[in-house]
């Protein structure tokens, strides 16, 4: 499943970095956005995930986000977050790049995470700005309002908008600066997180898809392995540990 050239990157790695989209989460339960069980078959993205859509239906849009708050606190991580989390603490530097606005890489454990999609367990005053990071506020009203009388829109990116301030800068340094780049779950199709593995692959890192299929990310990676990430990533933290890994950790243990 894995190439011996993956092990003697790993090995010699300081930074590595891992770029989820929503597959991570499928093992869980959460809906992917593509593919014919995706969300955006059954539901139009324009009328949910704009500035314009929360403007003219508030009410709907929020009944939308509060759906899929409500799977998200009933679902829980599973092994491929699980996984990454001890990947985390195998390297020297590790940085988790998620599109996903699901919360369960820190539900997991997760330390360094960028999000950079948001989160959709946070909110904001889209008149002051004031945060509302309480997920039930949301969850017992229907279009909460802030006290300077502005509505609260969840702190998601939605199309057309910008990342959140300094998410991508962080991002881009971070797969600028890598020595292996990991791709799991996401179809490649969502800039500029999708331009991420190419940033990292010009920039010398060995790069690693991990889905279910071939995506519009695989034909530059170096290595395309297909499976689920709850499979694949547990075995693959189960190959580190077997091989010597432990020595990479002292080795680690005494810079
Ligand atoms: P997509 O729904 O586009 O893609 C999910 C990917 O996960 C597909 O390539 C699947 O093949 C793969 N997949 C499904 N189950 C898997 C599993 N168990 N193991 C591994 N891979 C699996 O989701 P994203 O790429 O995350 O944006 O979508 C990117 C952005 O588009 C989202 O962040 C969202 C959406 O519109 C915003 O909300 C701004």
């Amino acid at each position: 499943m894995f190439s011996e050239k993956l092990f003697q990157r790993l090995k010699n790695a300081e930074h590595v970095v891992v770029l989820t989209g929503a597959g991570i989460s499928a093992e869980s339960g959460v809906p992917t956005f593509r593919g014919n069980e995706g969300l955006w078959k059954k539901f139009k993205p324009e009328e949910l995930a704009t500035f314009d859509a929360f403007i003219k239906n508030p009410e709907l849009v929020w009944e939308w986000y509060n759906y899929r708050r409500k799977l998200i606190q009933e679902v829980k991580p599973n092994p491929g977050h699980y996984a990454l989390v001890e990947l985390e603490n195998l390297f020297p530097n590790f940085t988790l790049i998620t599109q996903n606005v699901d919360n369960l890489h820190r539900r997991a454990g997760n330390k360094n995470i960028i999000e950079l999609h948001g989160n959709i367990e946070k909110n904001y005053c889209i008149k002051c700005g004031k945060r509302y990071d309480d997920v039930n506020l949301a969850l017992e009203m229907k279009v909460p309002k802030c006290e300077c009388g502005g509505l609260i829109r969840p702190d998601v990116v939605w199309f057309g908008e910008m990342l959140p301030i300094g998410a991508w800068e962080e991002a881009e340094e971070a797969a600028s600066n890598c020595d292996v780049f990991f791709s799991v779950g996401t179809s490649g199709v969502v800039y500029p997180a999708a331009s991420l593995p190419q940033i990292a692959k010009m920039n010398g890192a060995y790069t690693v898809e991990i889905n279910i299929e071939r995506t519009e990310l695989s034909w530059f990676m170096d290595e395309v392995i297909i499976g689920k990430s709850g499979e694949v990533l547990p075995k693959l933290v189960e190959k580190l540990k077997e091989q010597n890994f432990t020595k990479i950790l002292n080795r680690w243990r005494t810079v």
